[in-house]
């Protein structure tokens, strides 16, 4: 009897990360899969259903202008329960630390169905750092039945916590599968995005690619990030600065406020996946808070400097390729104008390496999933 699968995501991440396992599910006859969006994001989620080619059996439709975590946690939980009950899944899979995540997971365990983690056991173990994320991310690993963790460190972290190893699969970081299957796409089709791009940026200069968005750099922190690049623009004249801006009100008010005019540097709305994974191939550094795209950087490398304190990545760190700057202004800004000016450091940044995964973690998902009694 095929086994029923219910996904579900509901942000830009979430959505580039599930996709190649929702291809890989849907074309296996052993299972029933069905994929559901709560939509947390909207226009970001859009962009990636639309690349990926993915028609949502469920769409929640739940994302608000400006939403706070205590209604979007509320509406998941209560809205998937007619979802769950309606198909009533063997399987539910969830993705990362969002708080589609963490909702989805106590939703799912409600309707007794089980509960698979993709992208399992990063820790910071730092409650605030990222907030609500690290939270998030442990109280689904407490809840879920299997864990499909990305690397050797992500499976220890579990272990710590007491998940017997046989619960466990090292499937390596869906986020490459997806990458892999994108660049060699990107390099052939015809997108206007990307024809966009290259009008618009004067690719004799040299590129920074930057992103931001993180709740814990809200407020002062995002005011010294901008403050950061403004320095770094103004210092450096063949330098252009791409700074793709998250939707995010509290994100694009200081960023547009204090980076509107600034010199060399180029504002834009977030950029749809090829469009994204074009323009990294074309950076010379990366500036980013991000999860995803200190993950995806360093299979292109590229260095990254991480605008926070802390990460749950450290792989990338320890092979030297990732640097944490956190939100202060003289580090981003020193560190950068090293990388810039120092050649030598350039080259041992930007060795090209995978410690997050090589491109078939969907295989080794599905392949334990199959191997799986019916619960
Ligand atoms: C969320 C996740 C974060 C993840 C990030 C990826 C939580 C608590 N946060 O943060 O873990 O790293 O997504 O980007 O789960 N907005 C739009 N259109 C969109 C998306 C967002 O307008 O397509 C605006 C809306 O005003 C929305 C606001 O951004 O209310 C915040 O969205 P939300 O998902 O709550 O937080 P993010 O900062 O995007
Ligand atoms: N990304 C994108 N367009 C952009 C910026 C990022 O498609 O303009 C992709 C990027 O390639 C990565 C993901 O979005 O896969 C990261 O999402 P985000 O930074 O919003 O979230 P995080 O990874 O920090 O949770």
């Amino acid at each position: 009897m095929a086994k029923k699968n219910l996904i579900v995501f509901g942000t830009r991440p979430e959505a580039i990360k599930m996709a190649p396992l929702v291809k890989a599910f849907s074309s296996n006859e052993n299972f029933i899969t069905k994929v559901c969006v709560t939509g947390q994001h909207r226009e970001m989620l859009d962009q990636v259903l639309k690349f990926f080619d993915i028609k949502p059996d469920y769409d929640m439709n739940l994302m608000k202008k400006g939403q706070n975590l205590y209604n979007l946690t509320a509406d998941i939980i209560t809205g998937l329960k007619p979802i769950l009950e309606n198909f009533r899944p063997d399987y539910v899979y969830v993705h990362g630390d969002t708080t589609t995540t963490m909702s989805a997971s106590i939703a799912s365990f409600y309707s007794g169905a089980k509960v698979c983690h993709v992208e399992a056991g990063l820790r910071t173990f730092n409650k605030k750092a990222p907030f609500p994320e690290e939270i998030n991310r442990t109280i689904a690993g407490h809840i879920a039945d299997y864990h499909f963790a990305p690397t050797q460190n992500s499976f220890n972290n579990l272990i710590r916590e007491g998940i017997p190893d046989s619960n466990i699969l090292i499937s390596g970081n869906t986020v490459i599968d997806a990458l892999v299957q994108s660049v060699e796409k990107v390099d052939k089709m015809n997108d206007e995005e990307i024809e966009a791009l290259k009008n618009e940026i004067d690719f004799t200069k040299r590129i920074i690619l930057v992103t931001g968005h993180r709740r814990e750099n809200h407020g002062e922190g995002f005011i010294r990030i901008c403050e950061a690049l403004k320095e770094i623009g103004d210092a450096e004249e063949n330098v252009q600065i791409i700074y793709p801006v998250h939707l995010n009100p509290k994100v694009q008010k200081p960023v547009y406020e204090i980076l509107g005019n600034a010199k060399s540097i180029k504002l834009i709305g977030p950029l749809a996946y090829p469009a994204f994974v074009w323009l990294m191939n074309k950076t010379e550094i990366v500036i980013t808070d991000s999860g995803g795209v200190q993950e995806e950087a360093p299979s292109l490398g590229k260095p990254v400097l991480v605008m926070r304190d802390t990460t749950e990545r450290p792989e990338a760190v320890d092979a030297g390729t990732v640097i944490l700057v956190g939100t202060d202004k003289k580090k981003i800004v020193d560190q950068t104008l090293r990388l810039l000016n120092n050649d030598e450091l350039y080259k041992k940044m930007s060795k090209l390496h995978n410690p997050y995964g090589d491109g078939n973690a969907c295989n080794r998902i599905v392949g334990f999933m199959e191997n799986m009694a019916l619960p």
